[in-house]
Order: C-alpha cells, then sequence, then structure tokens
C-alpha cells in the first residue's frame, strides 16, 4: 500500500475525513503526539489499528471527541469527569469513564469503562467536526516505539501499512496525554503528561497518582491501566538513567561511556558542560522544551547508531513526573542510584 503524505489544510482534512467515514486509517496531528486515527464505532477499523501497529489486543485504545456533548453519547460523565473536562479540555487530558454500550469491546479491550479526550490541535479538531465521528486513535508508532512527534516519524514507522497521513507539523506538548481515572470522586492519574497531579488537584481538591505510574508491575499484579503491562517508548539502544547528586551522577556516566563503544548522554542543556567531550543530545532549557524534544531525540539516537544511551534523571515535579515516567520506561526501569 502506497502511504499519502499530505498537509493538514482544508483539502487534506476533508480527505481524511472521507478516508476515516469509509473505515480508513489516517495518521493525524494531535497537540501531544501524533494519532493513528479510525472511526471508533466501526470494529473493522478500530481492528486495522492493532494491526498496523502490532499493538497488543489488551491494551485499550484513547477516543478522541470535539466534546462534553460529543462524550455524553459514548460514557457515563461523573461528576468529577464534567468538573476535569470543564476545566481542561480541550487539551492533554484523557479520562476513563463507565463506558456506554456503543463504543465497541474492540475499543476498550473488554473493559467496562473507556478513555476519553477532546484533543485542542486545530487540524485534529476539524477533522472530529468535518468528519462527524468519534475518533479512535492511540499514538502512531509501531508498538513499544517512541511515540511519534512529528509526520516523519510517523512515515518512519507506517509507511506502507496505511494509507494516509496528515501533517500538522511538530506537536507542542510531545510527550502522550495525562489518564487518569475519573470514574470515582478522586481522580487518579494512571499516565503522567502535561496536565500534572498539580493542576488536577487544584481543579478536584486532590488527586493520586498510580503507584505503577512510576515502578515496574510486580509479578502478577493487576495493571490499573493495561498499558502499564507493556514495554513501551523504547528506543532500539539500551538506555540507562542515573540519580543521584549531580557529580557523582556525572561521573558514573563518564565510566558507563567510556566502558561502552558508541554511547551518547542525554541531559538538559544547563548539564552538557559535565560532559564535554561526549557525544551528547540537549533537552533543552527547560521541562517543555525536554518534553518536546525526547522522542525525536530517542529516535536521533538510534539514527546516530548509539549503542547505549546514558540519561540524568529529573525532577519528579510538574512536567517532569511525565518526563521521568517516559524514560523511566524507556529505559526498561535500568535506573542507577549513585
Ligand atoms: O496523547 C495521547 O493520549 C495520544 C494522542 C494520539 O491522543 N494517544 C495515546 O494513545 O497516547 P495510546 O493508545 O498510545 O495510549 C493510551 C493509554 C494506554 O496506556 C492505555 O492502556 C490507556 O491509555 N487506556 C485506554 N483506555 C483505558 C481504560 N479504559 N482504562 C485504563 N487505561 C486505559
Ligand atoms: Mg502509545
Amino acid at each position: 500500500m502506497e502511504t499519502m503524505h499530505i498537509p493538514a489544510d482544508q483539502a487534506g482534512i476533508l480527505k481524511a475525513a472521507e478516508a476515516l467515514k469509509t473505515g480508513l486509517l489516517v495518521g493525524v496531528p494531535t497537540e501531544t503526539v501524533y494519532g493513528l486515527a479510525a472511526d471508533a464505532l466501526n470494529p473493522q477499523a478500530v481492528r486495522a489499528i492493532f494491526q498496523a501497529k502490532g499493538r497488543p489486543a489488551d491494551n485499550p485504545l484513547i477516543v478522541h471527541v470535539l466534546n462534553k456533548a460529543q462524550a455524553e453519547g459514548l460514557a457515563v460523565i461523573t461528576p468529577l469527569a464534567e468538573m476535569l473536562m470543564d476545566a481542561f479540555w480541550p487539551g492533554p487530558l484523557t479520562l476513563v469513564v463507565p463506558r456506554q454500550k456503543i463504543v465497541p469491546d474492540v475499543v476498550t479491550a473488554g473493559l467496562d469503562t473507556v478513555a476519553l479526550r477532546a484533543p485542542s490541535h486545530p487540524a485534529m479538531r476539524k477533522l472530529l467536526l468535518e468528519s462527524g465521528l468519534a475518533i479512535a486513535a492511540p499514538s502512531a508508532n509501531r508498538s513499544g516505539a517512541p511515540s511519534p512527534t512529528t509526520a516523519e516519524h510517523v512515515m518512519n514507522d507506517l509507511n506502507g501499512l496505511i494509507p494516509l497521513v496528515l501533517d500538522g507539523g511538530p506537536c507542542e506538548v510531545g510527550l502522550e496525554s495525562t489518564v487518569a481515572d475519573a470514574a470515582g470522586s478522586i481522580p487518579v492519574v494512571l499516565r503522567p503528561g502535561a496536565v500534572t497531579p498539580e493542576m488536577i488537584a487544584a481543579v478536584a481538591g486532590e488527586c493520586l497518582v498510580a503507584q505503577s505510574a512510576m515502578r515496574p508491575l510486580h509479578e502478577g499484579e493487576a495493571a490499573p491501566s493495561p498499558g502499564l503491562r507493556h514495554r513501551h517508548y523504547a528506543p532500539k539502544a539500551p538506555l540507562t538513567l542515573v540519580k543521584g547528586p549531580q557529580d557523582k551522577v556525572a561521573a558514573r556516566i563518564r565510566a558507563l561511556y567510556g566502558a561502552e563503544e558508541r554511547a551518547c548522554v542525554l541531559v538538559m542543556e544547563g548539564r552538557l558542560s559535565a560532559y564535554q567531550g561526549l557525544k551528547a543530545f540537549s533537552l533543552g532549557q527547560d521541562m517543555n522544551q525536554a518534553a518536546h524534544r525526547l522522542f525525536t531525540l530517542l529516535r536521533q539516537a538510534d539514527g546516530a547508531g548509539c549503542s547505549r544511551i546514558l540519561a540524568e534523571a529529573l525532577p519528579e515535579e510538574g512536567l517532569g513526573l511525565a518526563l521521568m515516567n517516559r524514560l523511566a520506561r524507556a529505559a526498561d526501569f535500568d535506573i542507577q542510584i549513585v
């Protein structure tokens, strides 16, 4: 299959809307990462998403909607969910709520809840409007690879497997949305993202973070979010995270680097000076830039043939929590404490 890669302008969006309505898959830009979209109420189209991504069937998808009104047709909107929708939609917050029967089993992997998100990206909103559909879309990477934050990343992973990719430029946030369980009365963050637990608590009064968001599941432990069972965001090169006082971290990273043929270092801009003479990638000046760049840099490290990626741990506050969640998973929890 030839994959068309076209701009996300009015003509492109109309073409994508038609494709979705006939049950085809489309790579689409959102403010977080690129999604692999299909009509959420067409089980056959949704099955094709799992096939193109090589995604395990037990990992449910996020359904994208324009607004609360559309969400009401798909799920039970709890008072907590409504409060969070009013505060953060459209934007990078996905809410897990009890589903209605209309949502196919293949979307929710048989769960009695569904994950809903109203994206803010203007092209994605136009696509929702023009198609009139609820759009199921996981990140548009091959399963296990870092999420795509440009249309080129989508092409690299899915060229030949899907008919169409809409190019809306690089994604603003760069990390996947926050996933929060809003089925009960207290929000629980299952996957940290740009809407932080602090921001949610400021609206809802409190906010929990699932323990399994930041550590591997124990043998036999039930996953609050099925995605936590699978390895994620992984570059091809093994990644090691080093945590501790800065001078000790730099010494450990230099030692690990020296033992490798082609290692590279991944650190904040302000820390580059500790790694002079080493091949190093900068995550930028602040956490927003780091989020924006992380997945691109993981792909670049692979492209450059790095045999091992060595990264400094980041402070787990604000957006740092989401960054560390992705880094820890990319490292398969290989975290050295010095
Ligand atoms: O930013 C994003 O969320 C992007 C863009 C395209 O919207 N999408 C995305 O989808 O990251 P995906 O499939 O890569 O991640 C969805 C996560 C998975 O970890 C999945 O397990 C979880 O949401 N999830 C989906 N439905 C769920 C449910 N009913 N209960 C708990 N977790 C759920
Ligand atoms: Mg994903």
